[in-house]
């Protein structure tokens, strides 16, 4: 994910790059891995300023080289996705013949495909990344007739996966043109000058009169009207709206809070994770790996180490590798495997989870197993994080920044990315057919829009905080893959609300913590697909168990399933058929929500609870 700004005003001056670079601050939540602007000076040439890091390393760079004036100015802000975050890297990216800038938000499928009919061509690669190919086609198609906008719109038929583009034209400096599939864009419309941004937070100082665009369309701005066409040319209108968030709400798209935001992106994270996995022979694609594919054949135990969130997304990893692989997994908190002495050699793979690719507990880890001969596999959210760089082979969530300190998206594109590695081994080590794998990947591909479908509820689920607002004990419980997510439930209520609560395996219950419950306790159960009747028998039976000893029960069940109703005071539904491995995908949204709102209830500062911190980089 990456922040996107564009400006085009009637004269030249400062305050294009000014503007630019005040949408860039805005925007920077949507990455901040490197930062860059590019304007074209009265010379005629496109000048661009680009540096890895924050964005004040360019703003650094531009106050003892200032860019020339300009009637545009086009920037962009970046979380890495192809390459990492190095200043060649950063956008915008130039093509070979200078006359066109472009920046970029998404992936590019087809990259590969792209590069080498430029390389037949000669055209080299001055980055590692997708966009690059992009900015050299662009110049290919626009010197077939020196239009822009056409030009935008033949390479946009050209590339697939996910995309917002904005470029500047050497030869006509009075305009920009961006272009838009599966990726934000948005324009602003001022007086005598125009704007685009990834959301309106780029240009909220500016102006409040927006449009937003459809799917699969181009826009050419001038500073004093606008075009608007589909990928055909054909005219097509945009959606005009007015911005009434304050600016810090524009940051957060709307949404009081980053968590809240973070939730609602959660359709997106795990779309972005799963997109482009499968390259041209039809088989699983990870990021980058040095592990070989005999090495992958040969191991004979996984090790998930990780902490926090980041380990229950491990226990639902264990689930799926082993039922898929026959592999036996383990999961291990980071900071307690190297300690205990474990049994790991060149036949375990240990696999790290870990958002920020910061935490030192899981990069110990990482040290101590790689010490003993074993190949680490990273799933991880930041490019070029220590994570990253440590592991033998990497597999990224695209999940985008996580600004809240409880980790919410992150969560379910980290379970995301295992089914991926699950799918992987399991195809590698023939335990399943290359058309089993694709059936999964259907599935898996389905689970953004039943995520979207689950967030629904989100009104009730609000009342239901209200409602349990001054309680101070809370339990959850599942089964099967319910209880990892009972687990992270629990977590995000202690870390968000300051509540007592706790995540057991239902089958646990009656070992012990059944002697809690009391007139009142919520317990929340999340409730197996009846198609699972073993499980769900048993799951239903501790729902009733609770319910006769006075417990507040709330539920988290299938669509159709009413067999909970009779004993539940709150039913939350998920969609039929969802595959049960893959339920933690939809369970585990409204438990996320609840948390959120159960905060907001109580007054209590979301984003930033007390005592933590993001990225925790100490033992
Ligand atoms: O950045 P990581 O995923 O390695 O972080 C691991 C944990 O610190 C993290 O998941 C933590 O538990 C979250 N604050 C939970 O919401």
């Amino acid at each position: 994910m990456c922040g996107i700004v564009g400006f085009v005003g009637a004269d030249a001056s400062n305050r294009s790059v000014q503007v630019a670079l005040q949408g860039l601050g805005r925007l920077e939540y949507r990455g901040y891995d490197s930062a860059g602007v590019a304007t074209i000076g009265s010379d005629g040439t496109i000048h661009v300023v680009k540096k890895a890091g924050r964005l004040t390393n360019v703003v650094d760079a531009l106050a003892k080289h200032p860019l020339p004036e300009s009637s545009l100015a086009i920037g962009h802000t970046r979380w890495a996705t192809h390459g990492g975050p190095t200043d060649q890297n950063a956008h915008p990216h130039l093509s070979f013949d200078g006359r066109v800038a472009l920046v970029h938000n998404g992936i590019i499928e087809n990259a590969d495909e792209l590069a080498s009919e430029l390389a037949d061509r000669g055209i080299a690669l001055a980055s590692e990344t997708d966009t690059e190919t992009a900015v050299h086609h662009l110049a290919l198609e626009l010197a077939k007739d020196d239009d822009l906008l056409a030009a935008m719109c033949r390479l946009a038929r050209k590339l697939r996966g996910s995309f917002t583009l904005v470029a500047i034209d050497r030869d006509n400096p009075n305009h920009l043109v961006a272009a838009r599939r599966n990726s934000p864009l948005v324009v602003g419309l001022g007086e005598g000058e125009n704007y685009v941004g990834s959301d309106v937070s780029a240009f909220v100082d500016e102006t409040r009169d927006a449009l937003e665009l459809e799917q699969d369309t181009a826009v050419d701005v001038y500073s004093d009207h606008v075009v608007i066409v589909d990928f055909d040319g054909n005219p097509t209108q945009g959606h005009p709206f007015t911005v009434d968030w304050s600016v810090d709400a524009a940051v957060k798209d709307g949404y009081s809070t980053f968590m809240e935001k973070e939730i609602r992106e959660e359709p997106t994270a795990v779309l972005e994770t799963l997109r482009g996995r499968l390259g041209t022979d039809g088989k699983l694609r990870l990021d980058s790996s040095s592990i070989s594919e005999d090495v992958f054949r040969r191991i004979d135990k996984i090790i998930v180490v990780a902490c926090g969130t980041a380990a229950y997304a491990g226990y639902v990893a264990k689930y799926a590798i082993e039922h898929w692989c026959r592999i036996p997994v383990e999961v291990e908190l980071a900071h307690e495997f190297r300690y205990r002495d474990p049994v790991v050699n060149e036949k375990t793979l240990v696999v790290a989870i870990s958002q920020s690719g910061e935490t030192m507990d899981t990069i110990m880890a990482i040290r101590h197993a790689r010490e003993q001969g074993s190949k680490v596999l990273a799933i991880v959210n930041t490019h070029g994080s220590s994570i990253a760089r440590e592991a033998d082979a990497v597999l990224y969530t695209h999940a985008g920044p996580e600004i809240a300190v409880a980790s919410t998206k992150a969560f379910v594109a980290q379970i995301a990315a295992c089914y991926l590695l699950g799918l992987y081994l399991a195809e590698l080590r023939g335990n399943k057919y290359v058309d089993e794998v694709a059936d999964y990947l259907d599935e898996l591909n389905k689970m953004p829009e039943r995520i979207q479908k689950v967030l629904e509820q989100e009104p009730r689920i609000t009342a239901l905080a209200e409602e349990l607002k001054d309680k101070d004990g809370f339990l959850f419980l599942g089964r099967h893959v319910g209880y990892p997510v009972a687990l992270e439930a629990a977590l995000k209520c202690k870390e968000v609300s300051y509540v007592h609560a706790e995540g057991y395996a239902a089958g646990e219950l009656k070992h012990g913590p059944i002697a809690l419950i009391e007139e009142g306790l919520p317990v929340f159960f999340i409730v197996p697909t009846p198609r699972r009747p073993e499980l769900h028998a048993k799951v239903l039976s501790n729902v009733q168990e609770v319910r006769a000893r006075g417990a507040h029960v709330i539920v988290i069940a299938e669509e159709g399933d009413d067999s909970v109703e009779e004993f539940a005071h709150q039913v939350f539904r998920v969609p039929l058929s969802t595959p049960t491995l893959m339920m933690p995908l939809v369970t585990v949204a409204p438990l996320q929500l609840f948390a959120l709102r159960l905060a907001q209830a109580k007054g209590l500062d979301v984003d930033k609870p007390r005592n933590l911190a993001k990225s925790v980089t100490v033992e």
